[in-house]
Parts: structure tokens; C-alpha cells; sequence
């Protein structure tokens, strides 16, 4: 094994983290057909907790799409498809700073349906052009393939990835990026987020409520078609094109044990086993015994094909990332209570939250570091860090917001600590430089940018970007390295 330098290496990542479906608007221009985004509806007069779509029936679908009365914030974003060049220009070398970028590649931007037998022209038309401008201006990008995108006619025709049918589609569509963009992209995440299923059974994993009795049994159905999908596609590009970097991505959700019992020391680590679980199998090639003692003791039975063991140990991940901001903990008591990744936790009474209830942990950010690398071995990139508020600029039109210098000081700091440690990670992206629509609540009023929108949510607004006063620490933060602190 090689020894890592405790010091930030000079190709060291600096990225803005984004996503198409955040950013982009234009959700009916140049040929796209609606995703499974482009229904998630602004519900202010939900609680918070309620306001995320993710377990929709077919006749559900039908009525969203039919009310007139509803707003869609993803469906305009902040209108990033027509103001990229101006918003790369603000990020990169003469800007922020950044030298990556990552987005997402709409995947019903290319294939609007999901079934067409070839891509949608336009589509390339699009990222080339935006690629192009990430490299002039010195940013290198880092593309996810699937960032909760799926053309929506493949969830309800087809049941999205619980369709086995569904896995020649996802890879025909990985080779059709490979093959187009394997000169520009060199790092890519093939799905966002991968164990994050059990609060995204419609929005990630395509599942249409209506489709099954056994709503855990269908997302780990779904999520094995998803992850044989993974290999292959990574299969591809590793026999085609050896020098791209094909990474699996976490939402990195570790729990604290709630108290020393042995029950709840226990019960933490095999919830934090199973949220590993994807990450296991793409970055070491097999379902873990825990993950098949886990389905025997819930009576899940997930069908392999007989191909598929041996698929998932050919290609393995080459890097391995997660998108990281906060920590809870949990008990013998609040697993029992919850499902594997839903309710199944309790907050940490040593941290504080900010508003929407997401508790801020720097030290959490260097323990996720090292359970990682202990875990995997492999090249690690923190691809989101980030934190929401609610923010008004001054009479000058300046957000004020020395607590986001804070929260990025902090986890940066321990960011280096990890390097210290002899964690091998090289790439730290903020999510999200620029204020987006929120994935979650569909807000613009959940603020995570260095750079203010003067955009309301519902849309209002002159779309104007601001730097805020954070803008210039974090520029410096970056080009130095990490020295700057
Ligand atoms: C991550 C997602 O889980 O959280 C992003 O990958 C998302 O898409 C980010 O934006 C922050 O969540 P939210 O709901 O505050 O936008």
C-alpha cells in the first residue's frame, strides 16, 4: 500500500457540488422528456419532514401532473441551461476558485423516455457545449450519471429498476456517455446516493407505490438491479476506455451508538452495516453475509440472475465517495422501531441543528473519512458538504454569513485531520456553491451558496447572482490549498 502524504496533494479536488435537476430549469426544452423530478411539487403547507415526494402511486402521479394549482420549482431551477457560462465564469479560475465541478447528466435529457432505441441529439448539443466550459474555466468535471433523473416513463410503464429490463437501458445509456465524453470526463459517479432507498422508493429507485404489497421487499429487489447494472456499466469502461475512474457514491449516514449498552453498540454498527451494504458490494465485488442474514431475518428474498455474482465481482468500483452533513444516533430500541435508513435513529443531544433539523458534525466528517478508507482501501472524494439557511441580503444587496465560514472551516479542518490519519481523500466538493432548489423541500429559501440568487420559491425574482462575504475566504480556502483556513 502506498503512503499517504499528510499533506494535501497539488491535484488535491476543490468542486462545487450540484445536480441537473437543481440547477438546470428548461425541463421541457431541447427534446427532454419529464423525469421523476419534475413532479416533486413546493409544499409549504406540509411540515418539513413531509415535504420530500418519495412514495407515489401511479394515480398520484396522474393528479400532480393535472394540478394546475401546484408549483414546481425543479422544473426552472435557476435557470442554470441558459446561464451556465456566466455561473462557470463565477465558480472557476477567475471566480471562486474551484478547479472541479460536478453535475449530473439528465438522463431524460437523452433519452426522454427511457426506451428510445437512440439518444436524444440535443442532448449532446447541451453538454458538450457545457463541458467545454467547465474545462476553460479550469474546472474539471465529475459527472454523475443518475441523480435522481430516471426518465418518468420508465417508472410508471416499467416499474423503474425493479424492471430487470431496466438494467440494459441504464448501461446502454452509461455507454452512450462513455463513449461520447470519455476524453472529457475522467471521474464519474454512476448514482447518486445508492443506499439511500428506503426514503426514495419513487424518486431514485422508479417504484410506483401501486406496483407491489412488499414496498422493502421491491427496493431491495430494485436496488440489486440497480447495483448489477453498476458493474456492468463499469465493466464498459473499464474494457474500453481503462483510463476513466468509475466511482460509487454514499449518502454517508453513520450512526452514533445512543448509549454504551452492548444492545445499542450493536444494533449501531449492523445499521450502519447495512447502510454501507451498496457500497459493499460495488467497491468489493459480493453481497456481505450481514446483508444476507439481514434479508433472512426480514424475510426479503432478492432474485439473482445467474450471471450476477460473478458480473459483481469483475468490475469493482476504482474510487469510492459519499455526500456528507450530519450524524444521529441509534438504539437497540429506535431499530426496532424504525425500517433499515427510515426512523430508525434518534438525534445526537451533543449537536445542534440548523433548521430543517440537520445536525452539524465536523468531527463525524473525519470518523466517516476513516471508517471509509479503513473499509475500502480505495481513492475517497467527499462530493457534498454543505449546510442550509435561510438568508437575506443587506440594504447593499451582501449576504453576511460568517456562520458558513464556520461550518466549512470546520469540516475542512477535519478533513485534514483525516489526511493526517493516513485516509487517502482527494477531493472535497461544497454543495452548493451557487443557491439551488433544495432536492428535499423543493425551496430556494434553504440556502447553501457562497453565491446569492435573488430568486423567491416560487420563482420570483430577478435571478441575479451576488457573491456573499463567505465568497472570498472560500476562494482563498481553495487556492491555497487548504492552507488558508
Ligand atoms: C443530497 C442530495 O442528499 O442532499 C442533493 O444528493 C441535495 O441532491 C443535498 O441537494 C441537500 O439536500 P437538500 O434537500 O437540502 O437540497
Amino acid at each position: 500500500m502506498h503512503k499517504i502524504s499528510p499533506t494535501l496533494p497539488a491535484d488535491f479536488l476543490w468542486g462545487g457540488g450540484f445536480a441537473a435537476h437543481q440547477m438546470d430549469g428548461a425541463y421541457d426544452e431541447g427534446g427532454k422528456g419529464l423525469s421523476v423530478t419534475d413532479i416533486s411539487a413546493l409544499r409549504r403547507d406540509l411540515p418539513i419532514e413531509q415535504r420530500k415526494q418519495t412514495d407515489l402511486s401511479r394515480d398520484r402521479v396522474r393528479e400532480l401532473l393535472a394540478d394546475d394549482s401546484l408549483t414546481f420549482p425543479k422544473r426552472w431551477g435557476i435557470d442554470f441551461y441558459h446561464r451556465y457560462e456566466s455561473d462557470l465564469a463565477l465558480l472557476g479560475r477567475e471566480g471562486l476558485g474551484l478547479n472541479a465541478f460536478r453535475t449530473s447528466f439528465h438522463w431524460s435529457r437523452f433519452f426522454p423516455t427511457g426506451d428510445e432505441a437512440e439518444p436524444n441529439p440535443e442532448a449532446f448539443t447541451y453538454y458538450d457545449a457545457l463541458l467545454d466550459a467547465m474545462v476553460a474555466n479550469g474546472m474539471e468535471p465529475v459527472m454523475t450519471v443518475s441523480h435522481y433523473e430516471m426518465p418518468l416513463a420508465l417508472a410508471l410503464d416499467h416499474a423503474g429498476w425493479l424492471d430487470r429490463a431496466t438494467i440494459d437501458k441504464f448501461v446502454r445509456y452509461c455507454q452512450v456517455l462513455f463513449d461520447r465524453y470519455h476524453d472529457r470526463v475522467r471521474r464519474w459517479i454512476l448514482v447518486n446516493q445508492i443506499n439511500m432507498v428506503a426514503h426514495e422508493g419513487f424518486n431514485h429507485l422508479g417504484v410506483p407505490t401501486d406496483e407491489t404489497d412488499n414496498p422493502v421487499q421491491a427496493r431491495y429487489q430494485a436496488l440489486h438491479h440497480e447495483m448489477v447494472a453498476c458493474t456492468l456499466a463499469t465493466a464498459y469502461a473499464h474494457e474500453h476506455y481503462p483510463e476513466l475512474e468509475i466511482g460509487v457514491m454514499e449518502y454517508a449516514d453513520l450512526s452514533y451508538p445512543a448509549t454504551s449498552k452492548p444492545e445499542d453498540v450493536l444494533a449501531t454498527y449492523q445499521r450502519n452495516q447495512m447502510e454501507l451494504f451498496p457500497a459493499d458490494v460495488l467497491a468489493r465485488g459480493c453481497y456481505p453475509g450481514y446483508a444476507r442474514r439481514f434479508f433472512a431475518d426480514h424475510g426479503i428474498e432478492v432474485i439473482f440472475a445467474p450471471d450476477d455474482e460473478v458480473a459483481l465481482a469483475a468490475h469493482t468500483a476504482d474510487f469510492v465517495c459519499f455526500s456528507y452533513y450530519l450524524t444521529d444516533t441509534c438504539s437497540a430500541a429506535s431499530r426496532a422501531a424504525g425500517e433499515q435508513g427510515k426512523g430508525d435513529t434518534l438525534p445526537n443531544p451533543n449537536l445542534e441543528a440548523n433548521p430543517w433539523g440537520w445536525a452539524v458534525d465536523p468531527v463525524g466528517l473525519r470518523y466517516t473519512l476513516n471508517v471509509f478508507w479503513d473499509r475500502y482501501q480505495k481513492p475517497l472524494y467527499v462530493v457534498e458538504n454543505g449546510c442550509g439557511f435561510h438568508e437575506e441580503p443587506d440594504a447593499d444587496g451582501v449576504v453576511h454569513d460568517p456562520y458558513r465560514v464556520k461550518f466549512y472551516r470546520d469540516h475542512v479542518r477535519q478533513l485534514l485531520e483525516a489526511r493526517a490519519d493516513g485516509v487517502d481523500v482527494r477531493g472535497y466538493f461544497a454543495w452548493a456553491p451557487l443557491d439551488i432548489v433544495s432536492a428535499s423541500s423543493c425551496e430556494m429559501s434553504k440556502r447553501y451558496g457562497f453565491i446569492y440568487v435573488d430568486q423567491d420559491d416560487i420563482g420570483q425574482g430577478s435571478g441575479r447572482r451576488v457573491p456573499k462575504e463567505s465568497f472570498d475566504w472560500f476562494r482563498r480556502l481553495v487556492t491555497s490549498n487548504g492552507a488558508e483556513l
